[in-house]
């Protein structure tokens, strides 16, 4: 378990001072930090088919870039390359426990662990997130720079790298185990390993209006709504057929307007965007179905663990009208299991102490060999 220590500062202490407003250096955020997962395990998930990663490095002052999957590392030598994992979350169980500390911050914020392992003078180069992140120091050394927001042009030093001009430094540490580095979006950044060194960043990203209006019509595509004409029985004779008027105008918008009103229309797509996994999940369905008189016997004696990466949400009032989303659907349920589906959406692990009253309820029974069935939840030992 990862204590998080925010040096004195309470977690709202940290949101009004620094969280989307600037970077900050917490030393010893995790004391005696111990990574979660080792290089040579970190470095074999990215030879997996279905793991998104690449490998940074500059040769002769040239950046290069590949993606992953990779067969071989033999021919990069000892200095100036990084390996970067996208949703570690995923695929190692060990490393997705540095993102509990982060509970704070609401999950739907939250993007996806991404780790680097970098030799030497090993780097991504200088570049601007969208995300806020919490770069957390694993192993090894670090040597980081951030720059203040505003205007920075981009620069393509290769074309799948997206970096920026060189910028003045507000921030400029070297990064030992255990020290966290918090940088909102817009602030330029740059990481250059000192030594082999590890690294794992907490990024949390929002939406912006256009992916979530992209969003909603392809939920209105999808679920065949939206398509009622504009209507205007009441309309007069004019003179003026080139004007778009006042009216015709609040007309057009109000149309628009109706749909996002319909608050139960959006907030289901609100919901079902949400849960969509942002990464391949890592799901391994039961080879044989579960049977309800096992799973009811097992509820009571083991702990359930989440599977990395799958998002599990409600809202006050669709919980209550038994409905929660997940995975990109919406799930619908008995609403007298509505306190044991908040805690399958709140924790990832739920323990047999939890689970033990509602082990012989036959709408939570039925609802769990599905989840188990699909690979979504998991028995684990509980802690
Ligand atoms: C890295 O781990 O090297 C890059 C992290 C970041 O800049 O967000
Ligand atoms: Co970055």
């Amino acid at each position: 378990m990862y204590n998080l220590d925010l040096n004195q500062m309470s977690k709202n202490e940290f949101l009004t001072t620094y969280w989307q407003k600037k970077p900050v250096v917490i030393r010893q955020g995790f004391k005696d930090f111990v990574d979660p997962i080792a290089a040579d395990e970190f470095a074999g998930i990215a030879m997996e088919e279905m793991v998104q990663s690449r490998l940074i490095s500059k040769r002769n002052g040239e950046w290069q870039a590949e993606f992953g999957p990779f067969e071989s590392y033999e021919h990069l030598g000892e200095r100036d390359w990084s390996l970067v994992i996208q949703a570690l979350d995923n695929f190692s169980e060990e490393a997705a426990e540095l993102i509990e500390p982060f509970r704070f911050l609401p999950h739907w914020r939250l993007d996806d662990l991404m780790a680097s392992f970098a030799t030497e003078g090993g780097s991504v180069g200088p570049h601007v997130d969208n995300y806020d992140t919490f770069i957390c120091q694993g192993s090894g050394k670090r040597h980081w720079r951030v720059g203040d927001n505003g205007r920075h042009s981009e620069v393509i030093a290769h074309e799948a790298l997206l970096h920026v001009e060189p910028f003045e430094a507000i921030i400029d540490v070297e990064l030992e185990a255990g020290d966290i580095l918090y940088i909102p979006p817009g602030f330029p950044h740059e990481g250059v390993a000192l030594e082999p060194s590890m690294s794992f960043s907490i990024g949390f990203r929002a939406n912006s209006a256009i992916s979530l209006l992209s969003g909603f019509a392809d939920h209105l595509i999808d679920n065949e709504l939206g398509g009622q004409l504009l209507q205007d029985p009441q309309r007069k004779a004019i003179t003026n057929s080139g004007e778009i008027t006042n009216s015709d105008y609040a007309n057009i918008k109000q149309q628009l307007q109706n749909l996002l009103d319909d608050d139960k229309l959006f907030k289901n797509f609100v919901g079902n965007f949400l849960t969509n996994a942002k990464h391949e999940l890592d799901l391994m369905p039961s080879d044989e179905p579960f049977e309800a008189a096992e799973v009811s016997e097992l509820l009571a004696i083991h702990a359930i663990k989440r599977l990395g990466g799958l998002r599990a949400f409600y809202f006050e009032d669709t919980l209550n009208d038994g409905v929660f989303y997940l995975n990109g659907e919406q799930i619908n349920f008995n609403s007298e299991i509505a306190p044991v589906i908040k805690l399958l959406c709140n924790q990832v692990v739920v323990t047999p102490s939890e689970l033990a009253p509602w082990s012989t309820n036959e709408h939570f029974v039925t609802l769990m060999v599905g989840l188990l069935d699909q690979g979504y939840w998991f028995w684990t030992e509980a802690e």
